[in-house]
């Protein structure tokens, strides 16, 4: 699977022109795009900018040498960026599974143009088959959260920390309930899951342009 996320990583790395802003995706298959792409503005001296989702992604694209600008002062041309599930026939995707599903919708749903890149394993029939959906939290709010979520027929775990004592604290000081349950349509799920208060943003993404899909005979499209 590495390599299939070099090959993906590398051929999103192409689709990037002299003088774009970019949004850059979190994860691991995201990291081998950023240093796909401090690899081409070194090389062909090319004038790129970088918007971060994550602190993660922000110390990527500072250690590969891709410059840094925020969502004030630019809008963003295209974003790159990882995914946990992706259905096939609809694109739609689950994400969030560092943790940092709030500031890649941002980013991503501001770009011009949304690039998912993904290898073979990501791809499932129905959205939320191996995945459940990560929602993040205001901490004052789990509680009530939680017992919504169970309402709305879900299975709600609270997402813990390496060493289990405690939950792990989002890039914006908030906590990830991760919640299984049915998706039948989930335009409208999306919705729904961010109208119960304290709910930030939850980690299903609707808007999607294409996506890169590595395999072990290449890349493939999915539009
Ligand atoms: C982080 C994400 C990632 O894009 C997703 O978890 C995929 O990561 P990886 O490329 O490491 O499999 O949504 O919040």
């Amino acid at each position: 699977m590495e390599n299939a996320k070099s090959l993906v990583a590398k051929e999103a790395a192409k689709l990037i022109e002299d003088g774009m802003v970019v949004g850059l995706g979190s994860g691991s298959t995201a990291g081998l795009f950023i240093m796909e792409l401090g690899k081409r503005i070194q090389e062909e001296e090319l004038t790129v900018f970088g918007v971060p989702t994550s602190f993660e992604a922000r110390m990527l694209a500072l250690q590969y040498g891709v410059p840094l600008v925020s969502l004030d002062e630019y809008d963003v041309d295209i974003a790159v960026d990882g995914a946990d599930e992706v259905e096939k026939d609809t694109l739609y995707l689950i994400k969030g599974g560092g943790g940092c599903h709030t500031q890649e919708k941002i980013v991503d749903y501001s770009a011009k143009e949304f690039v998912v890149i993904v290898d073979e394993s990501k791809l499932v029939n129905k959205l939320g088959e191996k995945y459940p959906i990560p929602v993040e939290v205001v901490p004052f709010a789990y509680s009530v959260v939680i017992k919504e979520l169970i309402n709305m027929g879900g299975n709600p775990t609270i997402r813990l920390g390496e060493r289990k004592r405690g939950p792990i604290i989002t890039d914006n000081g908030n906590m990830i309930i991760d919640v299984s349950m049915d998706i039948d349509n989930a335009e409208k799920l999306e919705k729904e899951l961010n109208s119960i208060p304290g709910v930030v943003e939850n980690g299903i993404f609707t808007k999607v342009d294409k996506v890169l899909v590595g395999t072990a005979k290449g890349v493939k499209t999915l539009k």
